[in-house]
């Protein structure tokens, strides 16, 4: 595959302001609807939507029938009020008409059972009528507005995620085997068919994961993860090509779910010019929400190497979870604020208008069913004015993390299965209790993949990769040969890239960096069930203040000989009675146990402070998060409590307008954005 142009840029479509704007859905309102929706839009400071994402049935209402009229004036009206268009192809939801006349289009999950019209992303990613239709209708919409004033991105279907076990996916899945292994005793070799009887003697043979008396192949499954991946992938990068060729010089995107299980969003950035991402944290846990979203954030900044777009969030209340909260004032500003301090340059909605009908009508919109008089509106308004005043200062600009936390999809997809030592955790639950401590500790850190260049931090923290290529390790000892810190969580480098356990139970290079003999037992923890740790004192040098008194290891423990390691925090007490819960070799840690919250932000950060990495501002209180963009210190209360910050010296504050000196004030849920 020939490396994709990554040509035309974010910065192409925000020209020096920030994005601000949503989905919308023109096609579900009378168009005298849209008169109102442009004149709220103006007042609200909207410069961007996105419009068609679900759009297909109405541009193409019978196979092969073309209605464009309502999208050109559509597009149109956009252009008369200086709105831009993101422009969707409308592939995320076929409609009735295709999966009637052509069931081979239609998923089926693992039990076969089929995946019928009537919701949507009902397509299988494997189907080529399906993907010759979406590739027409793509092609169609492409060549009607290429040269439109208002188009200035396109947005490929939409939050890919389906999954497809039938026929059509059995047969690409061979295709796609075929190409990874060669021959059918590589594939044997790799998945370990020697066990239970599962060799196969013909292509023919090879099957997705689908319903099985009892435990599936791991690494047969492992592959299918990779390979749907892939399918889809292929979908968004067939009408990425066919858009680009319409409009070499605009921007394409297609919108993550943001740590999604299905997708290798490391490979899949790199295919776009713009990296989006949707986000719904759940206001009900305003704190807890803002520590996810900074994640994702940083993971999405991290993927696009630059700014990138937050395409969808909600103004208020989402409908998918069991009891649906509404956004408490000033909420919905804090987190559009966050995404910009780390490093968002579109702060977009699902969607504009909230629905009357059909199945998202319980969803928040920036318009809700209170109409311009809604609170939420207001906000949104509110929020547009101030967000045109910092674009000018901020877009474009980067974020500095001087650590790194490591995430791998592949990883995940082969720890997070059947039969394992313990199924309470997944390795993203790590990846946050980790990124967690280490922003409560008020440290920026980027989120990169285990075989990325890791050179530029002073500190890289991996929370768990049960499986690490060859390349990965040798880049983590790459890394810590040039004098830099490296921390590992628990179970870690198990696993090949087939999934095949290490000689040793733990890769022996890492064993020999770690300061570990002999990995003798893993000892998972029941639910509730801790195991004592002993404390420890603070290193020499900055991280001296960060001490701690004996606390819980919780989830997993380990038996560990060690070989001959500069330091151990042991446990104490139980079966691991002075075996080390953490050691450390040189700049090398290894934490065999998750450490209970208080106490792994007092040993990251005790770590950091050694390895030279600053929090951005010294004496914040943990809900108060602080980020530095460009020449910006954003300031956020994740608190329905005041909080006063010291900040030393005189500055500007840019959403009031103020001059701040010494402190700010922050109020519930408030922000200051600084510049000295
Ligand atoms: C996703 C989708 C939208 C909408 C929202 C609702 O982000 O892309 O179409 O369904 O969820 O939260």
């Amino acid at each position: 595959m020939t490396p994709w142009r990554k040509g035309p840029a974010l910065a192409d479509a925000t020209r020096g302001r920030l994005l601000f704007g949503g989905d919308y859905n023109p096609e579900q309102w009378p168009e005298e609807t849209w008169q109102d929706d442009v004149r709220l839009m103006r007042e609200a400071g909207v410069n961007s939507v996105t419009v068609g994402v679900f759009s297909w049935a109405k541009l193409e209402p019978e196979p092969g029938a073309r209605d464009f009229g309502w999208l050109d004036r559509l597009m149109d009206l956009m252009h008369g009020h200086g709105i831009g268009v993101v422009l969707a192809t409308p592939t995320a939801s076929p409609p009735p008409w295709l999966g009637r006349l052509y069931p081979d289009t239609l998923p089926r999950d693992a039990d076969g059972r089929v995946e019928w019209w009537g919701g949507r992303q009902h397509f299988s990613h494997s189907s080529p009528t399906y993907r010759r239709y979406a590739a027409a209708i793509t092609e169609d919409l492409a060549a009607r507005y290429a040269t439109h004033p208002a188009l200035t991105m396109w947005h490929i279907n939409n939050e890919y995620c389906t999954f497809d076990h039938g026929d059509e996916a059995a047969a690409a899945f061979r295709r796609w085997l075929r190409e990874r292994y060669g021959t059918l005793g590589a594939l044997n070799e790799a998945w370990g068919t020697a066990f239970w009887s599962q060799g196969y003697d013909t292509w023919d043979g090879v099957l997705p994961p689908r319903h099985a008396h009892y435990l599936k192949n791991p690494t047969q499954v492992l592959d299918f993860r990779r390979f749907t991946s892939d399918m889809l992938m292929e979908c968004f990068t067939a009408e990425r090509d066919i858009v680009a060729r319409h409009t070499p010089h605009l921007p394409v995107t297609t919108n993550f779910m943001p740590l999604w299980a299905g997708q290798d969003a490391w490979r899949w950035a790199q295919e776009e010019d713009v990296v989006s991402v949707d986000l719904y944290p759940d206001p009900r846990d305003p704190l807890g929400g803002a520590r996810h979203g900074a994640l994702v954030q940083d993971m999405t900044r991290s993927q696009a190497q630059g700014p990138w777009m937050l395409m969808e969030q909600a103004a208020g209340a989402v409908n998918w979870r069991g009891v649906n909260h509404p956004k408490p004032r000033g909420l919905n500003r804090l987190w559009s604020l966050q995404a910009v301090a780390r490093g968002a340059d579109a702060v977009c909605y699902f969607q504009w208008r909230q629905s009357r009908q059909g199945a998202e009508k319980f969803h928040s919109a920036m318009v809700g069913h209170a109409g311009e008089e809604g609170r939420t509106y207001q906000e949104v308004r509110q929020l547009g004015a101030e967000l045109a005043r910092l674009g000018p200062h901020v877009t474009g600009t980067p974020v500095t993390a001087e650590i790194a936390v490591l995430h791998d999809w592949h990883a995940w997809w082969a720890g997070d299965q059947e039969a394992r030592p313990s199924t309470r955790f997944a390795q993203p639950d790590l990846l946050h209790a980790w990124h967690r401590a280490l922003g409560e500790a008020h440290l920026t850190t980027d989120v990169v993949h285990p075989e990325h260049d890791l050179s530029g931090y002073k500190a890289v923290f991996v929370p768990q990769l049960y499986l690490l290529t060859d390349a990965a390790i040798e880049n983590l000892l790459a890394y810590v040969r040039r004098g830099a810190t490296l921390v590992c969580g628990l179970h870690t480098g198990v696993a090949d890239r087939d999934d095949r356990i290490r000689p040793g139970g733990m890769d022996a290079r890492l064993r020999e960096l770690f300061g570990i003999r002999v990995l003798h037992e893993w000892w998972p923890l029941e639910t509730g069930e801790t195991v004592t740790c002993a404390g420890f004192t603070g290193a020499p040098g900055p991280g001296s203040g960060l001490a701690c008194g004996d606390f819980a290891g919780t989830l997993w423990s380990e038996e560990i000989e060690p070989a001959d390691p500069d330091e151990t925090i042991p446990y104490k007490g139980g079966e691991l009675d002075g075996l080390p819960a953490v050691l450390r070799r040189g700049r090398a840690w290894y934490l065999s146990t998750l450490p209970e919250p208080d106490a792994l932000r007092a040993l990251l950060a005790r770590i950091a402070a050694d390895a030279g990495a600053r929090p951005v501002l010294d004496g914040l209180p943990a809900h108060v998060e602080a980020v530095r963009r460009g020449d910006l210190l954003f300031l956020l209360n994740h608190s329905r409590e005041p909080v006063t910050v010291v900040v030393p010296g005189t500055h500007g504050e840019l959403l009031t307008g103020a001059s701040v000196t010494g402190e700010v004030t922050l109020g519930r849920y408030g922000a200051a954005v600084l510049r000295r």
